[in-house]
């Protein structure tokens, strides 16, 4: 089996978590090759609802391995909360078992989160991700692999404490970092953590050629993108399709199908230009029946209509092969359904993003409006969605408004829908046919 790359494909929280738990149930490796935990993935199983930041969302199948790969930060103190919650509701430690940590993933320490909490600028999550990032660049970041070759050494922690107050008296904040402070996490991570670091890359190359099915799962979304996203305001990782294999530790070659996530509308948290972004009646709508708040900060996302040239950016960027639309039944009793389809930039009509921070701000946008279709309540949309999928019906089971609405967003952005998400429940996913 190749491996399948899952990706959002707006400004973050398309529902990755979610299409990602469903696609595990026959997979046998999901892998987190970006990022760390200023992604946020809620995946609902009946009446509990589970929250994770790190664990690939995977980890609810038993027989699923889990890959924190080569190209992420991790933060070891929120994965061991992450995995004292899981330990406690399933179990099972997975660790060395079925988690494994690439040598070549990055450690956040306190140091990378005191200095993300004086940003005032992007509004980062503040976990420290930029920070990490930035001392990888600038190659003097702590890989998991080097662990060990740190652990007691003395001279290192004094010589890392002194650049990492060095760095903090500069940027004007008040924290400091303790040499002995330093080596007493080094070594508690360590220990916590040496059973399950790994040469990942290989495992996941060998597991390949074994045709074992592994998934790509990526954090944030292509709008965030270090180079493709609407920069400054974006993450500090190349959230899309160009690295999915390359933060895995393994070759272009084994992808077979990118999937972008989108929902039926657009949100993004955090500062920076949303050219579709509603203050009125219908943004309150998304943002109220669509429960828009950040699964990492709790903080308010901003909606607004499908923007179809954010689109067909990502698009071209990461060659979707299928689009997985999510969140439907939120658009459910609103009387019409705006669609982004150009921007008028400085009495311009322009198709394509600028790649200008000021230029996107300056940008409006173009629609192109379709009918609504009735609100239903959850229940109703997951018991519509279990009728599709049973009796093989697949998205003729919905409004003709609402099919119409799905055929104008794969016209315009070029690619199928592989499946449309109406509901948070695992079931409440239509697949295509
Ligand atoms: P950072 O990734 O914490 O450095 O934050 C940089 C920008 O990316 C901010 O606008 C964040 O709100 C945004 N961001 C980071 N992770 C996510 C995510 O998982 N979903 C949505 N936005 C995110």
């Amino acid at each position: 089996m190749p491996a399948t790359v899952i990706l959002g494909a707006q400004w973050g929280d398309e529902g990755k978590g979610k299409l990602v738990d469903r696609l595990a149930e026959e997979a046998s490796w999901v892998v987190r090759f970006q990022g760390g935990n200023n992604a946020g993935h809620t995946v609902v199983l009946g009446d509990s609802v589970l929250k994770f930041h790190l664990l690939p969302s995977g980890i609810t199948r038993p027989s699923c391995n889990l890959v924190l790969g080569d190209g992420m930060v991790i933060d070891p103190w929120v994965l061991d909360k992450e995995l004292q919650g899981w330990m406690e509701s399933s179990g099972e430690d997975p660790r060395g078992h079925r988690l494994f940590i690439s040598e070549r993933a990055h450690l956040i320490l306190p140091y990378h989160r005191y200095m993300d909490s004086l940003d005032t600028k992007i509004g980062t999550t503040g976990r420290g991700i930029g920070p990490t990032y930035a001392d990888k660049i600038n190659r003097v970041g702590l890989r998991f692999g080097d662990l060990s070759e740190v652990v007691g050494d003395d001279a290192w922690a004094s010589a890392t404490s002194e650049r990492m107050n060095a760095a903090l008296v500069a940027a004007g904040s008040s924290e400091r970092v303790d040499a002995k402070g330093l080596q007493s996490d080094v070594a508690w991570i360590h220990q916590t953590y040496e059973a399950c670091i790994a040469n990942t890359g290989l495992m996941l190359d060998n597991a390949l050629k074994l045709e074992e099915h592994v998934i790509l799962e990526g954090a944030q979304g292509c709008l965030l993108d270090i180079d493709q996203g609407t920069y400054p305001f974006v993450t500090s990782s190349v959230t899309s399709h160009g690295n999915a294999t390359h933060g895995a530790g393994i070759h272009p070659g084994h992808v077979k199908d990118v999937i972008g996530i989108t929902k039926a509308y657009i949100t993004r948290v955090g500062h920076g230009a949303m050219p579709t972004e509603l203050d009125d009646e219908a943004g309150h709508h998304l943002g109220t029946v669509g429960h828009e708040f950040g699964t990492t900060t709790g903080r308010k996302r901003r909606c607004g209509w499908f923007d179809a040239v954010v689109m067909r950016h990502a698009q071209r960027i990461n060659g979707f092969t299928g689009l997985a639309l999510t969140k439907l039944d939120v658009l459910g009793g609103l009387e019409e359904i705006k669609i982004c389809v150009a921007y008028e930039l400085d009495g311009q009509q322009i198709t394509e993003m600028p790649s200008s921070a000021s230029a996107l701000a300056r940008c409006k946008p173009i629609y192109t409006s379709m009918p609504g279709f009735p609100e239903m309540s959850l229940p109703e949309w997951l018991a519509m969605a279990v009728h599709a999928n049973e009796a093989g019906k697949g998205i003729g089971v919905l409004p003709t408004a609402a099919q119409l609405y799905i055929a104008q967003l794969e016209t315009l952005v070029g690619v199928p829908c592989v499946s449309v998400g109406v509901g948070p429940d695992r079931d409440a996913t239509i697949d295509c046919l």
